[in-house]
């Protein structure tokens, strides 16, 4: 079978690397620290411009491709998933680090075709970690191959999960619930790196079992969930069944058994689809 994506895939690598390069310069510098959905929902140009930079050079390359970018998206551009190949960036994830100088930043570039996701590159900048994965081809990290850990117990298991970007006290109140719970079951620890994509990265690395989250979008883990999956893991919706890419919730974990104990524990609460049309409210 012909290697069809595999030119696409090492366009998104280079142009991941030169995203990195910006975004660790800009850290050297002062930064303009702007708000989209609230006062700690942040973005910064740096943000938009690394955006524009994968854009652009993926345009002139594959002119016939569909994009899905944060930014874009922030400023108005639709975000619906199609069946042509589409491209789909997150040029900072983890920008409350960046700004911040907390080391986990990563460009997210994920690629599907047909609704189907086909590769994913996750480029943890500072640490200079290059995670990429293709569909039936493996996951790697700096060209060492993952796995997941094969933990089986949840008792044994660290899981990520992070606090996001709402502070309407229900939502907080359901994310300390949830922890909560997750937490007395009990597991070893819970982390959270303040990034999706990286949080994924680590679960296709086998340091952290499972990651769980409400409130993502789809920029933020398309890339890390072919990676998670291409390292032996397994993609699910918080109340069971598959993951939906578009549901703004996730659980990513090394096996269904951890998977589906999660799912059982965390009690779901409505986010608003990163595919809702125009205008629509919860
Ligand atoms: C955010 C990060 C954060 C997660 C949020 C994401 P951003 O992405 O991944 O860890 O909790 O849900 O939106 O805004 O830094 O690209
Ligand atoms: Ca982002």
């Amino acid at each position: 079978m012909p290697d069809l994506w595999q030119d696409a895939m090492d366009h998104a690598v280079a142009v991941a690397k030169k995203a990195g390069e910006i975004i660790r310069d800009a850290l050297q510098n002062d930064m303009k620290v702007m708000c989209k959905s609230s006062s700690v929902d942040l973005v910064t140009k740096t943000d938009q411009k690394v955006e524009q930079l994968i854009i652009a050079s993926v345009k002139e390359k594959f002119p016939e491709h569909g994009f899905i970018g944060e930014e874009s998206v922030a400023a108005g551009q639709p975000c619906v998933l199609s069946d042509s190949p589409t491209w789909i960036v997150d040029p900072v994830d983890g920008t409350t680090n960046f700004v911040h100088g907390y080391p986990f930043v990563a460009v997210c570039i994920g690629f599907a075709v047909n609704k189907k996701l086909e590769f994913g590159v996750v480029y943890s900048c500072i640490e200079d970690k290059m995670y990429t994965a293709r569909r039936g081809k493996g996951a790697f990290c700096n060209g060492e191959s993952l796995q997941v850990s094969d933990q089986k117990v949840i008792n044994q298991s660290i899981i990520a999960t992070e606090f996001g970007s709402d502070r309407d006290p229900e939502v907080v109140e359901k994310i300390f619930s949830n922890m909560r719970k997750i937490l007395c079951l009990p597991v070893h620890g819970i982390r959270g790196a303040g990034s999706a994509a990286i949080n994924m990265c680590l679960v296709a690395s086998g340091c952290v079992e499972a990651y769980y989250e409400i409130g993502v979008h789809c920029w933020d883990v398309a890339a890390a969930a072919v990676i998670v999956e291409e390292a032996g893991g397994v993609l699910m919706d918080l109340e069971g069944g598959p993951m939906d890419l578009m549901s703004r919730r996730i659980i990513a974990a090394n096996n269904k058994t951890i998977a589906e104990r999660i799912s059982k524990e965390i009690e779901a609460y409505p986010a608003l689809r990163d595919d809702a049309p125009p205008g629509t409210t919860q």
